[in-house]
This record gives structure tokens, C-alpha cells and sequence, in this order.
């Protein structure tokens, strides 16, 4: 099979946000706790902050990182985290049913993403809690001092203000598990009034509105709706999450899951923009992917089922080969959507359905789903191109008929270096690809990196780390023209200058 694609630099869609190369710690499982934080390892810093998940998670190019929830944060007192270690309570965590002892709190995770280079997303808790804990948060995180509050961070060690920009209100408040869950008016109204009051202490900030846990929930559309009509002139962005998973080994319809991504965003958009009509604003909104992920969930037996323990193995997924083809294709859609996605977090980074797997006192290592996320954010410069593949149509039980390809594409003007991101969904043949680089004069293939095996199920073990990584390919340009073969179900990246 033949699958065509012109890369033209003319054809702008959007500058590429740093951002869309976001993650998520919360304070769930061992995503904190032998996740990034782990005092006494042989890695750990002064702080007891991981090194060794530091430099995995540089070199994987995580530009924001999203924090401390999630569920956990609709039930979460900031307090509890700052101050001496010693006098921090132990609490019941509610989300996930499990002990919270606080070890970790907001100076740990400032230190922690200072040191790994990205910039802070804080989650304020609108479940339990409300707009006037929000302000006491900003106030201590950002006003500079001479207040109870932000001397209160003074004393606890940190002089600076911690410049928080960006800012969630609240996690998933249309979902019936959230602590403090809420109808769409009673939400919309409460993140209007905690935006108002957040912005009149700090007008830099940069507010996050919650939209839909998913794309399935009986409530997606409305519940977008009827939130912005209340709050559209105090956010910034409407937020988006997505998990998908293989079901009943029906592996085309996994590998097409990325058109269902597609669908989503641009559904929240056409919502967003209706809102902006009606309201006659000039503001428009753009989007925060801030979950996304692959995430066995039929292996999660509910919250329910967790019993008070700390720092549980809690859906430690190990991703397969399979797994990071289909995470590829995801960042695609982010890629394919940049002129409106300002902000995207794959959840989670560490041991939670994370890229990053770690052993309490022992090693960390690279889950297949890291690779496709380096090297997208190392690759995807500049602008991001509109590619209009031509391709055959596999059929698939969940989505119908899909493109046998996922492409997208990126463009640098300063150094003048495109990247090509294409899935074979494929999963039986391979595809020839062809193309066309005549807007590119004398561009040649520099490299051509595809993750994909004879094994589908071949995983990134404790014993075997580097069972998968990705290879190199070669593809030959000729006459302005660029042919190459993607192999059956592969995720590939193209350079091109
Ligand atoms: O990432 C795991 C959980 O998934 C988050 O806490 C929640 O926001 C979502 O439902």
C-alpha cells in the first residue's frame, strides 16, 4: 500500500507551544513517593528528590508539569505540604483512598521542577475547598513578602516567589468520583468567582477551565457550554482528558483511536467558539490536553477497592510496543491541532501509567511510551505543518473506516529543519510512503528513527530495560521526492534539512 504526503512551509498551521510537551505528577501511588521523591535512595538529592527520574525526565523534554492532581488535589490542603517536615500532618487521602504524609508538599515540587528545567501548572482545590483558599495558594506561592502568607514561604525557606503562571481550577468536576463534584452552572459559576478574586491578586497568571473528563462522559458538550458561559472572560483555556486502551485484542481499532482524539478537540473547539459568538468576545480560547494517555483502566479495580495504604502500586501499567505506537499517534493529534492546543500533559511521568518506571531503592528505566514523547519534544520545532495524507482507509470496529496514517509535521525557519511524525496503523503491512519536497529545495533525509518489532507485547522490563527502543531506517530523496517504507503498526520520525 501508498500513502502520499506534500510538506510545504507555506502551509502554516500554528506555532508549536512548548507546552504541548507536558506531564503530570500527583499524589497518587508511587507517582510521588519512590516516584520522583524517594529520600535515602542512592540517587537522591539533598531534598530526597530522584536524580536519576530528573534526568530521565530531561531527556525527555517535559516543558510543564502539572501538579499535585488530579482527584487527589479536590481533597487536598496546601498547608499540610509546606513547613518543616516534622510538624506536617498524615492524612486520608479520599481520591485514592490512600496515606498522605505530606513528606512531599509545594516547596518540594517548586525545588523539584527548578531543577528539571519546566515551568510549574498548580491545581487549585475547588471539591472541598474554595475561593478563599485559592487566594491564600497564590498569595503564598507569588506575592514577593511583607504578608502573613507570603512571609509564611519566606520562613519556610524560599525568599523568591514562586511565579506560578498557570493555574487549573480544580481537576475533573464533572466526574460523579470527584470529591465536590459539581453540576456544569454550579462549576462554571465558582471557577468565574475563583478567577475574578485570582486575577485581581495576580493579573499575570493564566487560568485553566475544567471541560470534560472525556469525550464519553453523558454530560461532554452541555457541560462545556454551560461552564464557559459563565467563566469565558476569566479563563484562558478549557481543559481536555483522554484515556484509551486495546479492548478485546482488537488492535486496528486501538491504532485508529487517535481519529477519536481528533474528534474530541475539535468538538471542544467548535463548542469553545460558539461560547465566544454568543458572548461577543474577542478572546479565543485555546485548549489544555492536560491527561492523555494509554491507560489499561479494566485492570483498575476502583477506588473502592484501595485500602489505606501508602504510596500503593497503583496502575503501574507496563506499556508494550503496541502501547507506544498508539501514544505516538497521539502526540500527532496534538501536533495536527497546535493552532488551537497551548498546553498538553501526558499522565502521568512516574510509575502511574508513566513513561518513567522505578524500583523503591532500585533502578529507574524507560517505558516504550517514553520514547515517541522525546522524540517528538526534541524534534517538533518551529511551526507545525498542515499535511493533508493520502492514504488507503483500514477498517476498524470502534471508529470505522481510518486513514491507514497519522502524519504531522513541523517546520524551523531558523534553522531550517522539518520533521515529519507518521504511525502505519497498519498493523500487517508495511507502507510506502512518498513525499513531496519540491517547497523544500535540496532537503535530504537526515534521519529516519520508527519504533516498532516483530513483537507487539515486547515490553521495558527491571531485567531488561532496552528490550525496545527505536531504530534507525533508511529512505532515499530523488527528483524532490522523499520515499520511504514504515513498517507494519510503527510510530517513525522523519528529519529533514
Ligand atoms: O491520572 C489519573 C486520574 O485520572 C486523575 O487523578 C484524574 O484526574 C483522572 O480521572
Amino acid at each position: 500500500t501508498d500513502a502520499r504526503i506534500t510538506l510545504d512551509p507555506a502551509f502554516r498551521l500554528g506555532t508549536i507551544d512548548r507546552r504541548l510537551f507536558g506531564s503530570f505528577v500527583e499524589h497518587m501511588g508511587r507517582s510521588v513517593y519512590t516516584g520522583v521523591f524517594e529520600p535515602g535512595h542512592p540517587d537522591a538529592d539533598e531534598l530526597g528528590l530522584r536524580t536519576d527520574v530528573l534526568d530521565l525526565a530531561r531527556e525527555m523534554g517535559v516543558s510543564v508539569v502539572r501538579y499535585p492532581g488530579g482527584n487527589f488535589v479536590s481533597n487536598y490542603r496546601w498547608e499540610d505540604g509546606v513547613g518543616p517536615r516534622e510538624s506536617r500532618p498524615t492524612r486520608l487521602d479520599l481520591a485514592w483512598r490512600s496515606i498522605e504524609t505530606n513528606e512531599f508538599g509545594l516547596a518540594e515540587y517548586m525545588a523539584w521542577i527548578r531543577r528539571l528545567g519546566a515551568e510549574p501548572m498548580m491545581a487549585v482545590n475547588l471539591g472541598t475547598r474554595g475561593i478563599a483558599e485559592a487566594l491564600e495558594l497564590l498569595e503564598y506561592c507569588n506575592y514577593p513578602g511583607g504578608t502573613e502568607l507570603s512571609d509564611r514561604r519566606i520562613k519556610n525557606g524560599d525568599p523568591d516567589p514562586y511565579a506560578v503562571k498557570l493555574w487549573c481550577l480544580g481537576n475533573e468536576m464533572d466526574g460523579p468520583w470527584q470529591m465536590g463534584h459539581r453540576t456544569a452552572h454550579e462549576y462554571g459559576r465558582i471557577a468565574a468567582e475563583t478567577g475574578r478574586a485570582m486575577h485581581r491578586l495576580d493579573n499575570e497568571i493564566e487560568l485553566v477551565a475544567c471541560g470534560s473528563s472525556g469525550r464519553h462522559m453523558p454530560t461532554f458538550g452541555s457541560w462545556e457550554t454551560t461552564v464557559l458561559e459563565q467563566c469565558y472572560d476569566q479563563v484562558d483555556y478549557i481543559s481536555l482528558h483522554a484515556y484509551y486502551q486495546e479492548r478485546d485484542g482488537d488492535v486496528a481499532s486501538f491504532l485508529g483511536s487517535s481519529v477519536d482524539m481528533d474528534a474530541f478537540i475539535d468538538e471542544v473547539v467548535s463548542t469553545a467558539d460558539a461560547v465566544q459568538a454568543r458572548t461577543r468576545s474577542r478572546k479565543r480560547l485555546r485548549l489544555s490536553f492536560d491527561e492523555w494517555n494509554v491507560w489499561n483502566q479494566d485492570r483498575f479495580g476502583g477506588e473502592d477497592s484501595l485500602d489505606w495504604r501508602q504510596a500503593p502500586r497503583l496502575i503501574e501499567d507496563e506499556y508494550n510496543v503496541l502501547d507506544a505506537v498508539v501514544v505516538g499517534s497521539y502526540l500527532i493529534s496534538m501536533l495536527g491541532h497546535a493552532d488551537r492546543v497551548g498546553i498538553a500533559c501526558q499522565a502521568q511521568l512516574a510509575n502511574v501509567i508513566g513513561p518513567i518506571r522505578t524500583e523503591p531503592g532500585g533502578p529507574s528505566w524507560r517505558q516504550t511510551i517514553f520514547y515517541p514523547f522525546a522524540l517528538t519534544a526534541q524534534l517538533a520545532r518551529g511551526e507545525a505543518l498542515r499535511v493533508e495524507p493520502d492514504a488507503p482507509l483500514i477498517d476498524t470496529k470502534a471508529y470505522g473506516p481510518v486513514p491507514a496514517i497519522a502524519a504531522a509535521a513541523s517546520y524551523d525557519a531558523a534553522t531550517g529543519q522539518a520533521a515529519l511524525f507518521a504511525v502505519n496503523r497498519d498493523s500487517t503491512n508495511p507502507l510506502t510512503l512518498t513525499v513531496d519536497l519540491r517547497a523544500l529545495p535540496g532537503a535530504q533525509l537526515r534521519t529516519h528513527k520508527v519504533l516498532a518489532d516483530d513483537d507487539l507485547r515486547a515490553t521495558n522490563t527491571q531485567s531488561h530495560p532496552d528490550r525496545v527502543v527505536p531504530r534507525e531506517l533508511t529512505g532515499h530523496v530523488d527528483g524532490g521526492t522523499l520515499t520511504v517504507t514504515l513498517p507494519p503498526a510503527s510510530w517513525n520520525v522523519l528529519e529533514l534539512s
